[in-house]
């Protein structure tokens, strides 16, 4: 059956590194049809709007979607498209590559999120001159579809270790209610996992971060955690993500759209390329994904690379050479 993945590659470097990953894909073969949608910073000029309806509903229809970067509209572009694809989970891989400079070499983790509430449920207030609050919101329903999916994750990639983060003997009441969730998922389906403060792990991610595999976390200390490991592996440029949902899911590198570096042709092609092996995995082309994992690895460690990685070649060297192992 005909995949539809919608491409939506967004401002600067994104119009650089998504017709790459691209190119990558293509070259696999897959029964994709490539449907392009536009949004950025540069439709909010010629349009007035940064994110049109129709590219909302092209993702949200599209059997996954593959998005390159925003400039400074962002927040209006990315955040409702994970909402158009309904996505509850935040996946961000941090692995070391030989080849690539890196704090910790032996770092291989993978962040699983809970995307929708925690302390970014927006609920904030000004209840008093000079006093405001925040409602941090968890329920049992997204705290046990967040464990089912880590556990899941963790068995399918082969990671033996899983760690659950948070800070129950502070937050009580709604990290005990995270914790409790993800420990009840765990027992039903009798899933290994350790539990461990979100504060000492920070820690204990730098100073040993080879103990560690999949990390389930809460919100916001997913989002501050996975950019601590992202300093461990030292590339921006290599980091992919996925925004999954339920049966449509969304994919984009961890950067954003590098102004400083847009129209060179010199930008890392790497974190989107790997984004689009993780949108092969969801879609079940397994042994395509892993060729395509393959290829960036020896192309990592024996060249071509950009100037991001000390290298000299443009964003085409890497794409062709990675297009050649694939
Ligand atoms: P950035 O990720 O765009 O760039 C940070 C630094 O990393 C820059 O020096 C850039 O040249 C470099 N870099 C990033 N990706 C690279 C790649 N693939 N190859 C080589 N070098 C790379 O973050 P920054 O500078 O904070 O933000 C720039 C714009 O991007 C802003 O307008 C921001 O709002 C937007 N942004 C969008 C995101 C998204 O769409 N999801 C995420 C982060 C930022
Ligand atoms: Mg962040």
């Amino acid at each position: 059956m005909t995949e539809e993945i919608a491409v939506i590659p967004g401002d600067g470097i994104g119009g650089e590194v998504v017709p790459a990953a691209i190119e990558v894909l293509e070259a696999l073969d897959p029964d994709f049809e490539f449907v392009e949608g536009e949004a950025g910073d540069h439709v909010l000029e010629s349009r007035g709007e940064a994110l049109p309806d129709e590219t909302y509903e092209l993702a949200a229809d599209a059997d996954a979607t593959l998005f390159g970067a925003a400039g400074e509209t962002a927040a209006d572009v990315i955040l409702p498209l994970r909402e158009a694809v309904g996505s509850f989970a935040n996946v961000r891989p941090a692995r070391a590559y030989p080849g690539v400079d890196s704090l910790r070499p032996e770092t291989d983790l993978v962040f699983v999120r809970e995307n929708t509430e925690g302390v970014y449920s927006g609920i904030e207030n000004e209840i008093a001159d000079g006093v405001t609050t925040l409602t941090r919101v968890v329920t049992d329903e997204a705290s046990r579809k967040i464990a089912q999916y880590g556990f899941e994750y963790a068995e399918a990639n082969g990671y033996g270790d899983v760690t659950v983060a948070h800070k129950a003997n502070v937050m009580r009441t709604t990290d005990g209610r995270f914790l409790e969730s993800v420990e009840r998922v765990a027992e039903e389906g009798g899933y290994e996992h350790d539990e461990a403060l979100m504060d000492a792990l920070a820690m204990h991610l730098l100073l040993r971060p080879e103990e560690y595999g999949v990390v389930i976390c809460p919100n916001l200390a997913g989002d501050v955690l996975s950019d601590l490991a992202a300093g461990l592996v030292g590339g921006l440029g290599l980091l992919p993500s996925a925004n999954v949902g339920e049966g449509n899911a969304l994919f984009e590198p961890v950067h954003g759209s590098a102004p400083d570096i847009a129209g060179q042709g010199i930008a890392n092609p790497a974190a989107t390329v790997l984004s689009a092996a993780m949108l092969l995995d969801h879609l079940g082309y397994d042994g395509e994904a892993e060729r395509v994992r393959t290829a960036v690895e020896a192309v990592l460690k024996e060249g071509p690379r950009t100037p991001d990685l000390g290298g000299h070649a443009s964003t085409a060297d890497v794409t062709a050479a990675i297009v050649d192992r694939v």
